[in-house]
């Protein structure tokens, strides 16, 4: 059956970008609408209770928009809300977490997989219990899970600074205790690290392995649309709506080096913090 509405993607802020690049390039025919929710960024430093609460009136927003599908594009919202929201959401929900996790335990030969992520994702474990469930469920012995809080790489990513000197010391120090570990495989655990893939690469070592946790969700943003019946065939204009929490302007200023030329455009004002949702 084909399902024009759009796919809601939701983030803290700006990071979520990559993740819905990564969606824009597995189905090109999909309309999304993106949440921004800049005036109340960073999740990745706040309590559970309060990320839970900031997701569920982000998702009631994207409720209103008659979506088919909601993307938390966020791993820290990820980590504490999924199970939360997939509770109460009327649509299908994807998560960040899983996709990564999967993908982590296909690409490792020697079994030990570092995880770099924000404190609050690090501090719920959600992707060490996913790597571990997968690496089970793939009857995988003797994994090795090292997980590693780099919370300045955020403020490195918006700030432009992809390819600088101070951002390879930075991820030298943060990064020194996977390399000392052995690690094959790293997983991106939060959206704003792909930016600076080329500083984490070097630091890291051509032999690592890297996992974009965007690229892996979009394909299953892809699976599940196929598997509900609900792609949007032969749309050949897809709507490619944006809101923020916090200044269009703003937001577009910052938004443009994550999404490419030109992008985006006509973004709207919308704070869903007026939703009333009990936690
Ligand atoms: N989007 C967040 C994440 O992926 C990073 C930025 C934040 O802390 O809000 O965890």
């Amino acid at each position: 059956m084909t399902d024009n509405r759009p796919i809601g993607v939701f983030d803290s802020g700006i990071g979520g970008l990559t993740v819905l690049r990564e969606i824009w390039k597995a189905v090109p025919g999909e309309s999304t609408i993106y949440f921004g929710d800049n005036s109340r960024t960073p999740y990745g430093t706040k309590s559970r209770s309060t990320v839970i609460r900031y997701s569920l009136q982000n998702l009631k927003f994207l409720e209103t928009k008659d979506v088919k599908m909601i993307v938390i594009a966020c791993n820290t919202a990820s980590a504490y809300a999924y199970e939360e929201l997939k509770k109460r959401a009327n649509v299908p929900v994807v998560e960040v977490v899983t996709p990564g996790a999967n993908v982590a335990c296909r690409s490792t030969k020697n079994g030990k997989i570092g995880i770099i992520a924000t404190k609050g994702t690090v501090s719920t474990g959600v992707y060490k219990d996913a790597v571990e469930r997968r690496a089970e469920e793939l009857g995988m012995k003797d994994i090795e899970i090292f997980q590693q809080a780099c919370p300045l790489f955020v403020s490195l990513a918006e700030e432009g600074w992809w390819d600088t000197e101070v951002t390879r010391l930075t991820a030298e120090e943060y990064l020194k205790p996977l390399k000392e570990a052995g690690v094959d495989t790293l997983v991106m655990a939060c959206t704003h690290y792909p930016l600076l893939t080329k500083v984490i690469k070097e630091v890291m070592g051509d032999d690592v392995v890297l996992v974009n946790t965007g690229e892996a969700t979009a394909q299953v943003v892809k699976e599940l649309l196929n598997r509900e019946d609900i792609t949007s065939e032969g749309n050949s204009n897809p709507v490619r709506e944006f809101y923020t929490s916090d200044e269009p302007e703003l937001f577009e200023q910052v938004a443009a080096p994550f999404l490419g030329e030109g992008l985006p455009s006509g973004t709207k004002h919308f704070s869903t913090d007026k939703y009333e949702v009990t936690v």
